[in-house]
């Protein structure tokens, strides 16, 4: 059966990375960069590469940034045109959604993911979309949102990308309970957003990349507070389960919760590592500190 096809993806960015105060005091969470490029640049990519054609983000305050990061700086491009940086050029035009293929739109409150979900509606319409948690970063071949939409082709209906964590810490995430099928897309039976450990049905987390039909928008629109006093997503797909499938994607890959200070340093250390053009120098630096001496 063919499936609609995926094309347009979501990204909010509208949150208030509490977590990571003072840096995001004035510049929004999604633009802290692991080594040279900002986690909203990892998570366009990702979705570029899974074929995604339309990018949706909902910003809030002081999010005009990330506005402009994905618009063309002449003043910019000039003068590294003027000194010949031919490949910093080349690199910037390339990081680029094509004209006209960005949208903006405000979550003038930050009441929650579901909402900020809720706030892309009408850009969406009636058809499936991607979602994407830029803080969550995946290293894997290919992308998460790419493995997500192979088997999606197969499937079709909602799909929520899933990894293990020690059972002691489930209780800070959505969790999922596994039904029939494979790793790369078993039934889910049931979801539940931050369980007590002793309350959840698995150790298998929702972890921030998405596939929804769009159902799910008449149930965030009728959408009570929840779990944080915040409008959960997960409630609103618990709702949406009852009458649609939703398939688990328990991806290949690493991940890296850059929306926490340990995820984000730890990304740091282990995106540079893999940079060919930085990798002896940050050892050699490392080294020279005392530190890493068994990395080399
Ligand atoms: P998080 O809960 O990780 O982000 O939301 P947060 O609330 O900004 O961070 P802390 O907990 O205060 O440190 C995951 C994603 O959902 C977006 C965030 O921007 C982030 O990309 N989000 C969250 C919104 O767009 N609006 C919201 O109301 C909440």
């Amino acid at each position: 059966m063919v499936h609609k096809r995926v094309r347009t993806a979501v990204f909010p960015v509208a949150g208030l990375g509490t977590r990571f105060l003072p840096a995001t005091k004035a510049m929004p969470k999604e633009m802290l960069t692991v080594v040279d490029r900002p986690l909203i640049q990892y998570a366009v990519d990702e979705a570029r590469e899974a074929g995604i054609e339309h990018f949706v983000f909902v910003t809030g305050r002081n999010k005009g940034v990330i506005e402009d990061h994905f618009d063309r700086q002449f003043e910019l491009e000039t003068t590294l045109e003027a000194r010949g940086k031919v490949e910093a050029l080349a690199e910037l035009r390339m990081d680029l959604p094509s004209a006209g293929r960005t949208s903006f739109t405000r979550q003038q409150e930050p009441l929650g993911l579901g909402h900020a979900v809720w706030c892309a509606r009408d850009i969406v319409g009636d058809q499936p979309f991607a979602l994407l948690l830029p803080d969550m970063l995946f290293r894997s071949e290919p992308g998460v949102l790419k493995q997500m939409i192979e088997t999606y082709e197969e499937t079709g209906g909602n799909l929520v990308a899933v990894e293990e964590v020690p059972p002691e810490d489930v209780s800070s995430y959505g969790i999922v309970a596994r039904g029939e099928g494979p790793d790369e897309g078993f039934r889910i039976t049931q979801m539940v957003e931050k369980p007590k450990p002793e309350d959840a049905p698995s150790n298998l987390i929702i972890s921030g990349r998405y596939i929804l039909q769009p159902e799910i928008f008449n149930l965030l629109a009728e959408q009570t507070k929840g779990a944080g006093g915040e409008i959960q997503l997960t409630d609103a797909m618990q709702t949406l389960m009852r009458s649609q499938t939703f398939i688990g994607v328990k991806y290949r890959g690493q991940s890296f919760d850059c929306g926490a200070k340990i995820g984000f340093l730890t990304a740091n250390v282990v995106y540079a590592l893999d940079r060919e053009d930085i990798r002896d120098g940050f050892l050699a630096e490392l080294h020279k500190l005392g530190v890493g001496r068994e990395i080399n």
